[in-house]
């Protein structure tokens, strides 16, 4: 991707970049809705990702394109507008410039800037977290600013919170930029505190997109995000991530049922997060295959940001052979399915589980093996 983009932008802009960056996407291994609850995640940065490239101009315009079919959008350094319709998606690096000259900062005045991608849309790889932190790479290095990985975190977010306007928390950024290729990444989302977990070797990742997309889905997603927030203040804590399993028996009764189950999936979630973890580094794959399948369970039952696609993925995986577990991965309310298996699960495997999807559906997931990756960086030339 790296001549890639540079010859894609050469095309372009007639001219060079001066600086390249690369972003990977995200699998959500386990921690489904925990993050902006206080809570712990495991997730693994992909081998497919955002591919970022700028180079300065000295005339105040900000020219940005990108290699998806989307519209050219320019817009003025002295004017940060938002856009919307299909010029939107220049919002993710526009919301990271936002962030880091609103933290003090300083950012390119003019520049062009483009982005190409591998990453399917709309899956639930977290292309937006991507593209964020390539955007956030190149914006410090024309600049000479040296950023933290954290902060970089931190601004990623923050762009997606206030400037997209999406209430997420920071698994997406956190595992695209604390990527380990053969490791997981462990994030307490609290801290935050970021550390990896190694991958016992033979493990495979597969992705099973659905191509469906909740109409209401950002809607939904902030709907969760208000009901976990009223839960907690209805059990009088902080966070969700503040009671446990067995606190949370005793007080369950006390709030409204709606509010109970998404408490509940959340509570057993992060428990899930801590098992996964033991499980992985005592190598029992089996134990971890069976949480990642419960986790699923939780979000089909207790959280209900699940589809009728997504749990019959589940439910033919679950049996299939070689197959240890599978999950929605991501916000839910459609996007994919990941499975965690042997290598003995190969294509034609794959490609049972798609055909009978197929015939339930008649339409068909695509279907990805996916390898973990580091976590994003500058390339220097
Ligand atoms: C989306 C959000 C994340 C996280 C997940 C659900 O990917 O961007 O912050 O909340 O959903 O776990």
């Amino acid at each position: 991707m790296n001549a890639a983009i540079r010859q894609k932008f050469r095309a372009t802009f007639s001219r060079e970049p001066e600086f390249v960056a690369r972003a990977p996407g995200r699998i959500e291994f386990m921690g489904n809705h925990t993050d902006y609850n206080g809570g712990t995640v495991l997730g693994a940065a992909i081998d497919r990702g955002v591919w970022v490239a700028l180079a300065r101009r000295e005339d105040g315009v900000r020219e940005l394109a990108t290699d998806q079919g989307r519209p050219r959008v320019t817009a003025r350094a002295n004017r940060l507008e938002k856009f919307s319709g299909p010029s939107s998606w220049a919002n993710y690096p526009l919301g990271v410039l936002a962030a880091l000259a609103g933290s003090g900062r300083r950012v390119p005045a003019g520049f062009d800037f483009l982005a190409m991608s591998d990453l399917p849309a709309g899956a639930g790889l977290s292309s937006s977290a991507a593209i964020e932190l390539a955007a956030a790479l190149v914006f410090a290095a024309a600049t000479d600013e040296r950023v933290e990985r954290e902060t970089l975190v931190k601004l990623a977010r923050h762009a997606e919170n206030n400037f997209v306007g999406v209430p997420c928390g920071l698994l997406d950024q956190g595992v695209s930029a604390f990527g380990k290729k053969e490791h997981l990444v462990f994030i307490d989302c609290r801290g935050p505190r970021f550390g990896t977990v190694p991958l016992p070797s033979g493990v495979n990742f597969w992705i099973f997109n659905t191509h469906t997309k909740h109409a209401l889905v950002d809607g939904l997603y902030a709907a969760r995000h208000r009901e976990c927030l009223t839960a907690a203040q209805a059990l009088g804590v902080e966070w969700l991530a503040d009671v446990s399993p067995g606190q949370f028996a005793l007080v369950q009764k006390n709030i409204g049922a709606v509010a109970a189950k998404r408490a509940r999936h959340v509570v057993d979630e992060i428990v899930r997060v801590g098992s996964a973890t033991a499980g992985l580094r005592a190598g029992d794959l089996a134990a971890v295959g069976r949480l990642l399948t419960a986790s699923h369970r939780s979000s089909q039952n207790f959280f209900e940001n699940s589809t009728a696609e997504l749990d019959f993925l589940v439910d033919t995986l679950e049996p299939a052979e070689h197959v240890f577990g599978a999950r929605l991965t991501g916000g839910g309310f459609g996007g994919a399915v990941m499975a965690m298996t042997s290598g003995s699960f190969s294509e034609s495997g794959a490609r049972e589980i798609a055909a009978a999807y197929e015939r339930k559906f008649a339409a068909s997931p695509d279907v990805l093996r996916l390898q973990t990756a580091d976590g994003a960086e500058l390339i220097r030339t």
